[in-house]
């Protein structure tokens, strides 16, 4: 599947998203990044997943709408902050925020964003005992993403982090958001607390998928619009590199950790090849690819508990996108 087929839903949400941070435009100093990066691309996955699993359950999706967009405005907010946490110039195919306005304003810009983000889950029209439980679900959910950034960088300095150690990072840091998407979207259907649970459940599961395949394109294809091999020149322990330091006999070990512990400026395209390479022949490529595919299909499973429709079809094709797309 591409996500050719959500560009109805997309549109609305767009459209959610320029309604909330339309108003006041001075300082231009503030304002300005915050549309730039709000209105600038992104998959928008986040939302489109909200929206679907409301609908999987209610057959309507359109008042969950504040919420997808404030789902999308929180992803939004960490990627301001991520990139100035990974020094990443490129997002989207343009310069990142931070490499724009300068890391004081970038900053400046992520709050904001965060704050339009509740603002944005105020415009629900639910009962408010829903709203509050989106509120909470969103704020946890954000709690685990920085609990997980954390880790992330803490692993840097790291000579060893074993796999398990990074699923839980990642399950904290990309997984828990989205998570929250495919909940509050059941949670504003009214959903029982089994199928509550099931898209929980799917959320989790694609979200650590995509993770782990964000980290194998970050080197394997050249349309992400990022830097191509960003996390091999910031040293990231990502699933792939975990696996190989485990299995890696210790000549291969040593020269992959040289690599990754060079100065980011240093790392050139010879470099990061000969890191690929090395972790091609340890198998952990693959092996990354097989374990993301399991959790796709865990997913797919957790989708057995809602009724047939047009819209769990919808979200058993989108589990095969996490783990076929280039960007
Ligand atoms: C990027 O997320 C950050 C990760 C969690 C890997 P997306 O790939 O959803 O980013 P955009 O919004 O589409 O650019
Ligand atoms: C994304 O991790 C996690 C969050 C933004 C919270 P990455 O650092 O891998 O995301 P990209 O690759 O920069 O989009
Ligand atoms: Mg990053
Ligand atoms: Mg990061
Ligand atoms: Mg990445």
């Amino acid at each position: 599947m591409d996500l050719e087929k959500f560009q109805d839903k997309i549109g609305e949400i767009d459209t959610e998203l320029r309604d909330v941070i339309s108003g006041k435009k001075d300082p231009k100093e503030f304002y300005e990044p915050i549309s730039y990066h709000i209105l600038g691309g992104g998959k928008r996955i986040r939302p489109v997943l909200a929206l679907l699993a409301c609908e999987a359950i209610s057959g309507d999706y359109k008042k969950a709408l504040p919420a997808a967009a404030s789902l999308e405005l929180i992803h939004a907010f960490t990627l301001v902050h991520d990139d100035i946490m990974d020094r990443d110039t490129m997002r989207r195919g343009k310069p990142t925020v931070y490499s724009e306005w300068g890391e004081p304003l970038a900053i400046n810009a992520g709050d904001g964003i965060f704050a339009k983000a509740y603002e944005s889950l105020g415009r629900l029209k639910t009962e408010p005992e829903i709203t509050v439980k989106a509120l909470q679900e969103l704020s946890d959910a954000i709690l685990e993403v920085c609990e997980g950034q954390a880790i992330d960088i803490s692993f840097e300095g790291r000579e060893e982090v074993s796999t398990e150690e990074y699923l839980e990072m990642a399950s904290k840091k990309t997984a828990a958001l989205i998570e929250s998407s495919t909940k509050i979207g059941a949670i504003i259907g009214k959903g029982t607390e089994e199928q509550v649970h099931a898209l929980s459940k799917y959320g989790r599961d694609i979200g650590l998928a995509f993770q782990i395949w964000d980290d194998y394109i970050d080197f394997a294809s050249e349309k992400t619009g990022k830097t191509h091999g960003s996390d091999i020149k910031k040293g990231k322990k990502t699933f792939i590199v975990c696996h190989c330091l485990e299995h890696a006999g210790s000549d291969k070990k040593t020269r992959l950790l040289e690599i990754l512990n060079a100065p980011i400026e240093d790392t050139d395209k010879v470099m990061i090849a000969e890191a690929v390479e090395i972790l091609n022949s340890t198998g952990s490529i693959g092996h990354a690819k097989e374990y993301a595919e399991r959790l796709v299909n865990d997913a797919k499973d957790s989708l057995g508990a809602l009724e047939n429709s047009e819209a769990k079809n919808l979200l058993e094709g989108f589990a095969d996108f996490v783990v076929s797309r280039e960007h």
